[in-house]
């Protein structure tokens, strides 16, 4: 139960995870909600809230009508499950992270993110709809604060300052400065060798605008040639992955799947500029491989995240080889990449019955299992 001036709320994690030591929300969603209550921020007028983790802020703030912003579908269904738990049936907008308000905004409330990517493109995003008095407040857990931070706080907004910790959280406050008015610098490109395909990569897509080492060790691990029809790149960022296997095989349809809407908006963009708009691709903001029809695809590439925002875990990449198992047809192929550490292939026993050890390196292991 979070408990704050606001009020008591119930919430959860959403997926719900195993681990009972995850709560839904952290110390820094406690510490700004306390701030708002003790410094009486509550202007009428419009909130936005950027990456809420499980909704605490939204909820709490609900009262207010906040639009929350987010990059992640996983993060919009524990908001709408923690507004419903909560018996809260009048709220706000939920918008992606590729989305521009529609007037200017009068508090903005940014959890800051993990990456400094997503961040300056918040910040570069929002900041045109800021105006003098617009409240812009941060707050986050001290360790993921650094100078880098604060600096582009003061790039693209204007003075910044810090709080004192409260619980190793710290907040962060922003005045409006006018005169600056910079432009995002995302999405970036980078060029894939020895595929000679330009990538392009929206700010908080995974791999930081280069090709990931186990992404890379994974394709060219792949076979010169195969008869698949059907291929998901399963939680596939920049559409990489699912971008070459196109090119290597081209009587197959594609399918990119991932949770963030930057990464499909990548993925489409990139199979746009290799393929011309016609492709014969699906793209799905989707959990793991849900809404693809069952026993319907040849082959799934993966190289499976073990973070949820903050939290290590394998509860998602566990959801994920579900998910590919159901969407395969029998005989098709799991193909997973990832950090030898993390013996997924007992997770693929215990699933598929069988795995295929494909390739090793020092660091990644490519492992195949069938249907
Ligand atoms: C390790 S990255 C791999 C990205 C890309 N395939 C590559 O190799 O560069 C894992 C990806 O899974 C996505 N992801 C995380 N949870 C997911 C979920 N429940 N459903 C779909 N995608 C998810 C992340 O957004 C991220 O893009």
């Amino acid at each position: 139960m979070l408990s704050v001036p606001q009020g008591e709320f119930v919430l959860q994690r959403y997926p719900l995870s195993k681990d009972p030591t995850l709560r839904a929300w952290d110390a820094a969603d406690e510490y700004i909600l306390h701030h708002l209550f003790e410094q009486e921020i509550r202007p009428s007028g419009r909130w936005w809230i950027v990456n809420d983790g499980f909704g605490a802020l939204a909820v709490a703030l609900h009262g207010h009508g906040p639009t929350s912003q987010t990059d992640s579908l996983m993060a919009q269904r524990a908001l709408r499950q923690n507004y419903e738990a909560n018996g809260i049936t009048e709220f706000g907008l939920m918008v992606d992270s590729l989305s521009e308000p529609d007037a200017p905004l009068d508090v903005v409330i940014i959890k800051v993110p993990k990456t400094l990517a997503w961040l300056e493109d918040i910040l570069c995003r929002l900041k045109p709809y800021c105006h003098q008095h617009t409240q812009i407040i941060a707050a986050g857990m001290a360790k993921h604060i650094h100078t880098s931070t604060l600096a582009l706080f003061e790039k693209y907004i204007g003075p910044t300052r810090t709080s004192l910790a409260r619980k190793k959280a710290r907040l962060i406050f922003s005045e409006v400065d006018s005169a600056i008015a910079l432009k995002s610098p995302y999405p970036k490109s980078h060029r894939l060798s020895p595929w000679d395909v330009d990538i392009s990569s929206h700010a908080n897509v995974f791999g930081g605008n280069k090709l990931d080492l186990g992404t890379r060790f994974l394709l060219e691990n792949l076979p010169e040639e195969a008869e698949a029809k059907v291929i998901a790149d399963m939680g596939c960022g920049d559409g990489s992955l699912g971008l070459i296997a196109a090119r290597q095989y081209p009587q197959a349809k594609l399918i990119f799947s991932d949770e963030s809407y930057m990464a499909i908006a990548s993925a489409r963009q990139n199979m746009h500029a290799c393929f011309g708009e016609h492709t014969n691709a699906t793209y799905l903001v989707t959990d793991a491989l849900e809404g693809v029809e069952a026993s319907s695809v040849d082959w799934v590439l993966n190289n499976p995240p073990f973070h949820q925002q903050h939290a290590k875990g394998d509860d998602i990449a566990w959801n994920m080889f579900r998910s590919a198992k159901r969407a395969l047809k029998t005989g098709g192929e799991l193909w997973v990449v990832a950090n030898r550490h993390l013996g997924y292939h007992a997770k693929l026993k215990k699933l598929f019955g069988n795995y295929h050890h494909v390739a090793a390196n020092k660091k990644f292991v490519i492992l195949k299992a069938v249907k």
